[in-house]
C-alpha cells in the first residue's frame, strides 16, 4: 500500500498549522486594519472640523481681513489647507496650496456645503483626495460665508498600502514556516513511520532478520523497539516450531522403524520359533504403548496450551491426590527395588485444584524418579504448608541432572541423555506438561539437583482460600 502525499501525516499536520496560522494572522490583521483606518480617519476629520469651527467662530466675532490672512498663513505651514468664502461663495482668503486645486473641484466643494449639510463634506479616503470640513460664519445672525478646510487623504492610503504589504509578507512567511514544519515533521515522524511500515511488511513476509534502528525514548523509538522485539519473538517462535516438528517426526520415526523391522522379519519367515514370535510381539506391544503415550501427551499438551482450556477446579485435598498417586505408582517403584518413603502433612491441606490434573503431575514426577533412580535407591515424598502455600516434594537419590541441562528440562521433547535407549526413556514431554498444569493452578514447580546425589522436584500451590 502506497501512502498518497495528501494522506501523509506531515502534510495534514502542516496544512492544519498553516490554516491555524493563517486564520490567526488574518484576524489580527483585520482587527488592526479596522482600528487603524477608523481611528485615523475619525481623528483627522475631528481635528479638521474643530479647526474650521475655531476659525469660523473667530470670524463670526470679528470679520477682519487681518484674521483672514493670519488663518491662511498658519495653515500654509500645516499639512492642511484653508479657504474662506463670503456669503456669495466668492473665495476671500485661502492658504497657498489651494491654488493647486482645480477650479471645478473648488466650485463643487463650495456649492456642496449649504447650511442644511453637516460639517463634513468629504470623508471617503478611498475615492477622494481630501477630507473636507466646513463651518459657517454668522454676522448678527446672518449668513456671512464659511470656512472650508482640507486635509489630504494620501497619508491614509499610504498607510493602508503599507499595511497590505506587511500582511502579504506575513502571509508568505506563514506559508514558508508551514512548509518548513511539514519538512521537519516529515523527517522526524513520517520517514521513521514509513521505515517501520516497510520493516513490518518484511517481517510479515517471513524476513525476520530486519531490525529498525531505534534511538532515544520518544514514541517512534518505543514503537521501533516494540517492532524489533516482536520480530525477535516471532523468529524464536518459528525456530521453536520447526525444532518441535523435527523432534516429533524423529520421535515417531523411531518406533515406526522398529515396527517395520519386526513385521518384515515375521513376513520373511525369519521368525520361526514360538519363543521368538512371542519376543517380537512383546517388543511390538511395548513400542505401540510408547507411541500411544506420546500421542496422549501431545494431545494433553495441545489441550493445555489452548487459551480456552480451563481446569475443573474444586476444593481438592492434597492428601487424596498424594494417596491416589502413591497407590498407582507405589507397587512398580517397590518392584524395582527402590525404597519409597512419605511424610504427609499432619494437618489436612486443601487447594483450589483439578484433582485429576494434579494427580497427573505427581504421577509424572514419581515416574521420572522411578525411571532414573537405580534399584536400592530411595524416593521420598513429602507435603507441608509454608505460609499460604502448600508444598509437595518428590526427592530421589538418582543420578541427578547436570547443571547445564537444568534450565532446559521443561522444554518440549528435551531429554538429558539424547541417545538413551527407548526402553527406559520417554519422549521428554512429561515435565512440560507438569509445568503447564502447575502454572494453570497459579503455582510454581522448581527443581534442585546435584549430580551423583539426587534430584528434588518441588511443587508450590496456593492453599485453599488464600
Ligand atoms: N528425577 C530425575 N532424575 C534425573 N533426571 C531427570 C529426572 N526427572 C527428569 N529428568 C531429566 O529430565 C528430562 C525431561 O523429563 P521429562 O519427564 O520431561 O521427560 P521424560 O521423562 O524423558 O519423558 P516422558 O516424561 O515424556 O515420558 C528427562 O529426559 C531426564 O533426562
Ligand atoms: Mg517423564
Amino acid at each position: 500500500m502506497r501512502i498518497s502525499i495528501f494522506n501523509s501525516i506531515s502534510v495534514k499536520l502542516g496544512t492544519l498549522l498553516f490554516v491555524i496560522f493563517f486564520l490567526l494572522v488574518i484576524s489580527i490583521e483585520s482587527i488592526l486594519y479596522l482600528f487603524f483606518v477608523n481611528f485615523y480617519t475619525q481623528d483627522v476629520v475631528r481635528e479638521l472640523t474643530q479647526r474650521s469651527d475655531a476659525y469660523a467662530e473667530v470670524l463670526s466675532e470679528d470679520f477682519d481681513e487681518a484674521i483672514l490672512n493670519y488663518a491662511g498663513l498658519i495653515e500654509s505651514t500645516s499639512s492642511k489647507m484653508i479657504m474662506v468664502v463670503d456669503h456669495s461663495d466668492n473665495i476671500i482668503a485661502s492658504s497657498e496650496g489651494i491654488t493647486s486645486l482645480s477650479q471645478d473641484y473648488l466650485e463643487e466643494v463650495i456649492h456642496h456645503g449649504d447650511e442644511d449639510h453637516g460639517p463634513i463634506i468629504a470623508s471617503d479616503w478611498k475615492n477622494e483626495d481630501y477630507f473636507v470640513a466646513q463651518s459657517f460664519i454668522q454676522h448678527d445672525h446672518q449668513a456671512g460665508g464659511k470656512v472650508i478646510m482640507f486635509s489630504s487623504t494620501h497619508p491614509v492610503r499610504e498607510a493602508v498600502t503599507f499595511l497590505n504589504r506587511t500582511f502579504a509578507v506575513v502571509g508568505v512567511i506563514t506559508f514558508i514556516i508551514s512548509a518548513l514544519l511539514i519538512f521537519i515533521a516529515s523527517n522526524k515522524v513520517v520517514q521513521p513511520l514509513l521505515k517501520i511500515i516497510r520493516v513490518t511488511k518484511l517481517i510479515s513476509e517471513g524476513k525476520y532478520d530486519w531490525r529498525l534502528r531505534a534511538k532515544g525514548s520518544d514514541e517512534i523509538a518505543e514503537l521501533s523497539y516494540a517492532v524489533n522485539q516482536m520480530s525477535k519473538d516471532i523468529q524464536n517462535y518459528q525456530q521453536q516450531r520447526t525444532k518441535f516438528f523435527m523432534d516429533i517426526s524423529h520421535e515417531l520415526r523411531t518406533p515406526l522403524t522398529y515396527f517395520k523391522g519386526y513385521v518384515e522379519a515375521v513376513l520373511n519367515g525369519m521368525v520361526t520359533t514360538e519363543e521368538d514370535k512371542k519376543k517380537y510381539l512383546h517388543l511390538l506391544y511395548n513400542q505401540s504403548g510408547q507411541l500411544q503415550r506420546l500421542v496422549q501427551d501431545l494431545s494433553d499438551l495441545s489441550q493445555l496450551e489452548n487459551e480456552e482450556f480451563t481446569l475443573q477446579r474444586t476444593r481438592t485435598s492434597i492428601e487424596t491426590v498424594m494417596v491416589n498417586s502413591l497407590e498407582f505408582m507405589g507397587p512398580s517403584i517397590e518392584e524395582k527395588g527402590i525404597e519409597l518413603t512419605y511424610e504427609l502433612s499432619p494437618t489436612p491441606l486443601y487447594v483450589s485444584g483439578d484433582e485429576q490434573r494434579l494427580q497427573q503431575v505427581i504421577i509424572n514426577l514419581l515416574e521420572n524418579a522411578k525411571k532414573y533412580t537405580p534399584a536400592s535407591g530411595t524416593i521420598k515424598v513429602s507435603t507441608y504448608q509454608d505460609k499460604d502455600q502448600c508444598v509437595i516434594e518428590v526427592a530421589d537419590t538418582g543420578p541427578g541432572i547436570p547443571k547445564k541441562d537444568l534450565p532446559h528440562i521443561w522444554e518440549r521433547l528435551y531429554r538429558v541423555e539424547k541417545s538413551r535407549s527407548r526402553d527406559t526413556g520417554g519422549s521428554g514431554l512429561g515435565l512440560t506438561i507438569c509445568q503447564k498444569i502447575v502454572a494453570l493452578h497459579t503455582g510454581e514447580i522448581t527443581v534442585a539437583s546435584e549430580e551423583g546425589v539426587g534430584t528434588t522436584f518441588q511443587v508450590r500451590l496456593p492453599v485453599w482460600g488464600s
